[in-house]
């Protein structure tokens, strides 16, 4: 199998990148031209978004080429063979029996976490983060009428823990219906251990 090129960094300029083109201002969401005035030099780093600068391994990138070759982009629907994919991808990095039917498409990450709190959060009640979290987050949680309850993680010994003590405490409000688990946490970095998310679970 042909390998990922972590060595180059292409450039991403013309691509209509979110991270590379458009700016925040207020609340517009901008395209800018990098190189302007205002921004000069492209010396600002959109640090804000993890999104990768690196190419997609060949595999990915040859299976959609040939898919474009077909040249019709009609409507699709989920095929036996992406259930295939997904379950088997659980029982090989997860050792996890994932049901097909459990599966449910959404269009990214973020509309399923305001579709969950819909589904289990009436206005009023709380939903617990870790902050400092990917700001999306407190977004859905504000956005579907709920309150922020924040468990936030403490710098100890040169890199973020989670604080369990403070945990337990604002899990038993009745109030907090969902914790939202940041796994791998954006931005702090961290990938949890196994005894940190059977804590966590706990
Ligand atoms: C923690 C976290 N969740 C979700 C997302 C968005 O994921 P998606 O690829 O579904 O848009 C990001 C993107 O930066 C993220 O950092």
């Amino acid at each position: 199998m042909k390998t990922c090129n972590f060595d180059t960094l292409p450039n991403r300029r013309g691509t209509g990148s979110a991270k590379w083109e458009f700016i925040h201002e207020g609340d517009q969401f901008n395209q800018t031209d990098r190189t302007d005035k205002k921004y000069g030099d492209e010396r600002l780093l959109p640090l804000w978004v993890a999104d990768m600068d690196f190419r997609s391994p060949p595999a990915v990138v040859e299976a959609l080429t040939e898919r474009a070759r077909h040249g019709i982009f009609g409507y699709t629907a989920p095929t036996n063979s992406y259930f295939t994919a997904v379950t088997n991808w659980m029982q090989r990095r997860y050792n996890w029996r994932v049901e097909r039917e459990w599966i449910l498409q959404t269009p990214g990450v973020v509309p399923a976490i305001n579709l969950l709190i819909q589904t289990f959060v009436q206005p009023g009640e709380k939903v617990l983060i870790q902050r400092p979290v990917y700001y999306p987050f407190m977004n859905a949680i504000k956005n579907n009428g709920a309150e922020i309850v924040s468990n936030s993680l403490r710098y100890e010994n040169g890199r973020y823990q989670m604080d369990f003590g403070d945990l337990a405490e604002k899990a038993a409000d009745t109030a907090v219906k969902l914790a939202i688990l940041c796994s791998p946490h954006n931005p702090v970095s961290r990938v949890w251990t196994r005894e940190e998310l059977v804590r966590f679970g706990e």
